[in-house]
């Protein structure tokens, strides 16, 4: 469709995967899914995860990365040239609200991660011997307002610093050197659980299912799990896909990207899960679950400290990759349609939700009573509603748009052309008009008894 002859393309289909599955893989798989895991019965949970992310996650992936090419465009743009004038383009201010939310808390726990850079190299980690301490150590440091507020204001403008570069030169160029480097870092600290007395009781809790610890509420997070995983339903993915050059195969790469996040979770959770048992700990600690158990696997062993500045390096650029990807989806929004210069655009939206997320920064300190509906913090509350709610309604719309109103005729030539496999992109074109948004759609209805009526 379009070809607006000046824009960027991705230097290198290397350089396009990563930069999409760097966008992928962050804190959601390292930091969110071990405790979301943990607090949701352990194996089962992750093969309901799984379930999702292979009959929801990649048809959407596929989608949106189809959408994005199609139309070269920003979610919004996308949506102005596919639907006109219409309601539709609804779905892409939405997505790009839900950039702006999900960063605004996604940078407390990207804050989070330097400060136990900090923390590790000035040796406080290497300090702790049991989980009392690491529970202190970790709340003492997110109830001190002043500092929650200065690290969260450094990860943004690390966000900022990289997206101001562009997306060859920022975007492309770092998530070429990190995400290989993450998963060394990972491999080693598996190596480390895995031989810690006890841990094998850690992996047969995140592998052996027990179904019974299945609920509604476990089904609905193991949903937005993946959605917020694969970095789905706000058009990120369509923003990194409007940079693919024509030749690029979107299934293929939809197939590397779905893989690399769903393997670095997996990892993760081999990584967190052996320590909690084998530390006697729980794993339902909720969000701050590593930090309590990985600062004590490290101060627990020889060169502790080196190890852990490894890991929560590895974390700040996880979360990093993923930082700019947000940021870049409200960037182009403002460069395609608003025309403003890449700059200025970064410095506005990046101060915004900077001053967005002082609440949720605040969450685990002065304002912990601070509740909305009842019972969620600030944090939890712009987490909810971005996870269980926005992105798996614009996954759903981007789905019921794609297949019923736009046409899957118009867009299907865009997949991989020399595919032999005819029946991919059969399948592909059945699961996202029926498969994806109905069962989007009864997840919901489940969503909304268990979330309104259910209480
Ligand atoms: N997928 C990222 C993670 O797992 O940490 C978070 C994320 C990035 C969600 C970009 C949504 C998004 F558009």
């Amino acid at each position: 469709m379009a070809s607006n002859g000046g824009r960027e393309h991705w230097g290198s289909k290397l350089g396009f995967v990563l930069a999409a599955a760097g966008s992928a893989v962050g804190l959601g798989n390292i930091w969110k899914f071990p405790y979301v895991t943990g607090s949701n019965g352990g194996a089962a949970f992750v093969l309901i995860y799984l379930l999702f992310v292979l009959i929801l996650g990649l048809p959407i992936m596929i989608a949106e990365l189809v959408i994005g090419r199609h139309t070269e465009k920003d979610p919004v743009g996308a949506f102005k040239l596919m639907a006109g004038r219409s309601p539709w383009t609804i779905v892409g201010y939405l997505g790009v609200l839900s950039g702006f939310f999900i960063l605004s808390f996604y940078s407390v726990v990207g804050g989070w991660t330097i400060g136990y850079i900090v923390k590790s190299i000035s040796g406080s980690v290497a300090a702790l011997h049991d989980s009392d301490s690491a529970k202190s150590l970790f709340s003492a440091f997110t109830s001190d307002p002043l500092q929650m507020i200065f690290y969260n204001l450094l990860f943004i403008v690390s966000c900022m610093f990289i997206v101001i570069k562009g997306i060859k030169n920022g975007v492309e160029r770092w998530n070429k050197i990190l995400m290989p480097l993450l998963f060394i870092i990972l491999f080693v600290l598996i190596g480390k659980g895995l031989t810690m007395e006890g841990g094998l009781s850690g992996l047969s809790f995140f592998l052996k299912p027990d179904f019974s610890k299945i609920t509604a509420a476990s089904i609905i997070a193991a949903m937005g799990q993946a959605f917020f995983s694969l970095s789905l339903g706000m058009g990120a993915m369509i923003t990194y896909g409007s940079y693919l050059s024509p030749n690029e195969k979107i299934l293929n790469s939809a197939f590397y990207i779905v893989i690399l996040d769903t393997l670095v979770a997996i990892l993760a959770g081999l990584a967190i899960f052996p320590a909690v048992f084998a530390m006697n700990m729980s794993p339902q600690e909720g969000a701050g679950l590593i930090f309590h158990i990985i600062p004590v696997v490290f101060g627990n062993m020889p060169y502790g400290s080196i190890f852990s500045v490894l890991f929560f390096i590895l974390l700040f650029i996880a979360a990093l990759t993923s930082g700019i990807s947000l940021l870049e989806v409200i960037t182009a929004y403002t460069i395609d349609e608003l025309g403003w210069k890449r700059q200025r655009a970064v410095l506005v939206f990046g101060s915004i939700i900077f001053l967005l997320g002082i609440p949720s920064a605040l969450s685990f300190g002065v304002l912990a009573d601070a509740k909305l509906l009842g019972a969620l913090t600030f944090f939890d509350f712009m987490d909810k509603l971005t996870t269980n709610y926005m992105l798996p309604i614009g996954g759903f719309c981007i789905a019921v748009f794609l297949g019923w109103k736009y046409g899957l005729d118009k867009t299907i030539h865009e997949l991989d052309p020399d595919t032999k496999i005819i029946s991919l992109k059969e399948l592909w074109a059945f699961f996202i008009k029926f498969i994806s948004p109905v069962l989007v759609l009864i997840l919901f209805i489940m969503l909304l008894r268990s979330d309104f009526i259910g209480r």
